[in-house]
């Protein structure tokens, strides 16, 4: 399909308007894709929730949105009303017909003024609704024939998308039965980083990666995904789902196939996809007795951040207390196929660590032969590629170099590529990348029917077999601290440890290493 870069006229339709993710995210990205003259000349937005509003009330419930989480800051007044006379909202019961009536009006009238005889406008519905109201939305808009047009109707999901495989498919069924796929946008916020997209330009634009991107020059990856956040207000949902459901089955899992998958012919939609489904197959399924083994689980107790003292897992809100759930999940991942064999992938995410921190690291193996005297050094780390992916957003080289002086020493040094200072424009939200994909129509950065279940058939036997022996030692890690020390086991065992968290770029420039005292004796 071919995909325009500024989409043609648009009816974005968010079920679920007055909730938080509206409130938060989508209405500040569709406000800056408006500030930055990436939506079209002709759209509108049309949010619909079960109380009652009036259009101005929902404006102004969208400005304090806007005001408070918006990248770009408050809204200038004039941009703002220019905005916002395109927003209108629509009360009623989601799941009755009068609703879906009323909707099929107000989209007729949306196509007579925003279309014309040779362009209609593309009708996007956003479910940003709990995942239950999913199955029956998508009914009835079947039902009222919303989503006929194969070219111009689109479905956005949120995650979660199901709790394990059964569901998943279960949902993907229910879905393809109205839908085809290529109208299904499966939405993962990670794919539409600017930084995880990079990473397609970082392997597959420059030479002079891919040639040592594999087992023979490759010892292990990291991927590691850390946030000083608890549940927050989310107690209920995520008490009910837990780290490997939240965060590896989704995120961890996508930017693993970025990492791994092979280069693409083309950047097409289902090229992209297929090669990063390749990647998923060819993932050891962790089943049985290699559960314990391969994976740990872990959830916080009470402790400090930033010098606070912060509640314990069990005493947040809505969770119960004596939760098994867990709040952190690690795991050694091996990809079965010539270019990862015996490459251990290493996956690590958890709320309340000590610092908020994603990032990916490609360690290295070590040099096959050590030339340099005793008195270089006594051991030299191997060479890292950390992709840094939040909250500072660039890619490290880690190096060594030969300290100045007349002794030959060598010294680790880091070569920084930080976003910030290479370009001057600011990166978008993740939301405003993808959701100016959903008008153009293009599904690169979304999942697929067979990638959702592909994850879910490597998370769910984990999730079953944790399920089967409840954990005796939760919480086992304080709020503020690294994880688990089982997790550092999971690593020490293979003779390895993880990357240190945090370990960022610089904020400001570095200042220059001052070299230790000579050593004295001969160089080379
Ligand atoms: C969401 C999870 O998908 O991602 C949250 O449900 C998590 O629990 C969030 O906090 C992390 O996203 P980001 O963009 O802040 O890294």
């Amino acid at each position: 399909m071919e995909v325009q870069m500024k989409p043609g006229p648009a009816v974005t339709v968010i079920f679920g308007a007055a909730g938080d993710l509206t409130h938060r995210k989508l209405l500040p990205a569709l406000f800056n894709l408006f500030l930055d003259g990436w939506l079209p000349e002709r759209f509108a937005v049309l949010g619909i929730d079960q109380r009652e509003m009036s259009d101005d009330a929902f404006r102004e419930h969208l400005k304090q949105g806007v005001d408070s989480f918006s990248r770009s800051g408050k809204a200038d007044p004039k941009d703002w009303s220019r905005f916002s006379s395109h927003l209108t909202f629509l009360a009623g019961d989601f799941t009755a017909e009068p609703l879906h009536a009323a909707l099929a009006d107000r989209l007729n009238q949306a196509d007579q003024s925003l279309g014309d005889a040779t362009q209609k406008p593309v009708h996007v519905f956003y479910l940003a609704t709990p995942p239950t109201l999913v199955g029956p939305i998508v009914g009835h808009l079947g039902k009222a024939g919303l989503i006929a047009d194969r070219k111009l109707s689109r479905v956005v999901v949120e995650k979660p998308f199901g709790r394990d495989l059964d569901s998943a498919s279960a949902l993907n069924h229910l879905l393809t039965s109205v839908l085809s796929e290529p109208q299904i946008f499966r939405i993962d916020h990670y794919l539409g980083k600017e930084t995880v997209q990079n990473l397609l330009a970082f392997r597959f634009a420059n030479g002079l990666f891919e040639p040592v991107w594999d087992r023979r020059y490759i010892d292990h990856v990291q991927i590691t995904v850390a946030e000083t956040v608890g549940v927050e207000h989310r107690g209920g949902y995520y008490d009910q789902a837990g780290a490997l459901r939240d965060m590896v089955q989704n995120h961890l899992m996508q930017l693993l196939c970025l990492v791994a998958m092979e280069p693409p012919v083309s950047f097409g939609a289902d090229e992209i996809r297929n090669k990063k489904l390749d990647v998923l197959r060819a993932i050891r399924p962790i089943l049985g007795e290699s559960v314990d083994k391969n994976t740990v689980r872990g959830q916080y107790g009470p402790g400090r951040i930033d010098n606070q003292q912060v509640p314990g897992y069990r005493q947040e809100p809505d969770v119960a207390p004596d939760s098994a759930t867990e709040t952190y999940a690690a795991l050694k991942l091996g990809v079965d196929n010539w270019r990862w064999q015996d490459v251990p992938f290493y996956l690590r995410t958890g709320k309340r660590l000590p610092e908020q921190s994603s990032q990916i690291a490609i360690h290295f193996l070590r040099v096959p032969h050590r030339a340099f005297p005793e008195s270089a050094g006594p051991s030299w780390p191997p060479n890292q590629i950390l992709i840094h992916i939040q909250p500072e957003e660039g890619i490290t080289l880690r190096l060594q170099a030969k300290r100045p002086g007349p002794a030959m020493q060598l010294a680790p040094v880091d070569m920084h590529f930080l976003y910030k200072e290479a370009f001057q424009s600011p990166s978008p939200e993740a939301y405003e990348t993808l959701l100016l994909d959903v008008m153009r129509g293009d599904a690169t950065q979304f999942m697929r029917a067979d990638q959702v279940e592909a994850a879910w058939s490597l998370i769910t036997p984990i999730l079953t077999t944790w399920a089967a022996s409840k954990p005796t030692d939760f919480p086992n890690y304080p709020a503020g601290s690294a994880g688990p020390q089982a997790a550092e086991d999971l690593l020490a065992r293979d003779g390895r440890s993880w990357t240190p968290l945090p370990d960022a770029p610089p904020k400001s420039p570095q200042t220059p290493e001052q070299p230790p005292p000579a050593t004295p004796g001969p160089t080379s």
